[in-house]
């Protein structure tokens, strides 16, 4: 695995991979890799001849009061596992080569983006999209990665490679979950062990929603009021958003029909967690 941190030379290596028809396949992380991330990148070694990780923390798509600084960062152990999944290429460009310093070019899609995590990070998909751009334009993948975790960036980054013509394909890969059910997140580290505890609500809560629709319930604002009961059960887990929305638009729903996006954020302690059920009536 070769380690490259500007742009200028993994350009040169992958027009030769180009050159040689191989296909590129490129998993964007902010690092501190999971199963998640690694679940990612084997689908891309299974998939592509030649596979780029990108491990950027990128600071245009965190507040001032979020946690850049603070984001969970272990280079040495990121280089290994990517290297044991067989990545061919980790791109780990430094501020400066990402952003030059009279960078004044952003990529916003719009509406979709004021919804859900949207209504809390208002510039959060604009710092996403604009990075991931860059990124597109920087390696021209075949195929991108990414986690269904992350179910509204899937959402915002396949409405920005529809518009802007991005010519690629987009995979999205189910959400890599622990043994009891919480989704992972490089975040997860920073939960005590009862916050930790406690996170579990939220994939329990989902996991109702579920059971309930499966039963028969369609009405909207009940499946949220059963999943509002059992998170608030625990002290420690503060709920900011549950929606109940159309898969594709984001657009909230009253009934449960077609494919449907259930979709939750709320902080344990002081950790902002996400998850997410896709639901095909
Ligand atoms: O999902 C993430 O880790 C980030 O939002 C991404 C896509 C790597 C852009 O910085």
């Amino acid at each position: 695995m070769k380690v490259i941190s500007t742009i200028k030379e993994l350009r040169a290596e992958l027009s030769k991979e180009r050159q040689e028809g191989k296909t590129i396949g490129l998993i964007p992380t902010m690092g501190y890799f999971h199963q998640g991330h690694l679940e990612l990148m084997r689908r891309a070694r299974e998939e592509c001849a030649v596979v780029v990780v990108s491990l950027y923390v990128n600071p245009t798509q965190f507040a001032p009061s979020e946690d850049f600084e603070s984001y969970p960062r272990d280079f040495e152990r990121d280089k290994r596992l990517a290297e044991n999944v067989g990545v061919d290429y980790l791109f780990c460009p430094s501020n400066a080569e990402m952003y030059l310093p009279n960078h004044l070019t952003y990529v916003e899609v719009e509406k979709i983006t004021n919804k859900l995590c949207g209504a809390s990070r208002p510039h959060h998909f604009k710092g996403v999209t604009t990075v991931v751009a860059k990124l597109f334009n920087i390696v021209k993948p075949d195929k991108a990665y990414f986690g269904q975790k992350d179910a509204q960036q899937v959402v915002v980054i396949r409405k920005m490679v529809e518009d802007l013509n991005f010519d690629l394909e987009i995979v999205v890969v189910p959400t890599a979950r622990e043994e009891d059910g919480l989704a992972m997140s490089s975040r997860n580290t920073y939960l005590s062990a009862v916050e930790r505890e406690e996170a579990l609500v939220l994939s329990k809560s989902l996991q109702h929603a579920k059971e309930l629709i499966d039963s028969g319930e369609r009405i909207a604002q009940k499946i949220k009021e059963e999943m509002q009961k059992l998170i608030k059960s625990k002290p420690h887990v503060n709920l900011e958003y549950i929606s109940i929305c159309d898969h594709k638009t984001l657009e909230e729903l009253s009934r449960i029909e077609g494919e449907t996006l259930i979709a939750l954020a709320a902080k344990a302690g002081k950790v902002r967690l996400i998850d997410n059920i896709v639901i095909r009536d």
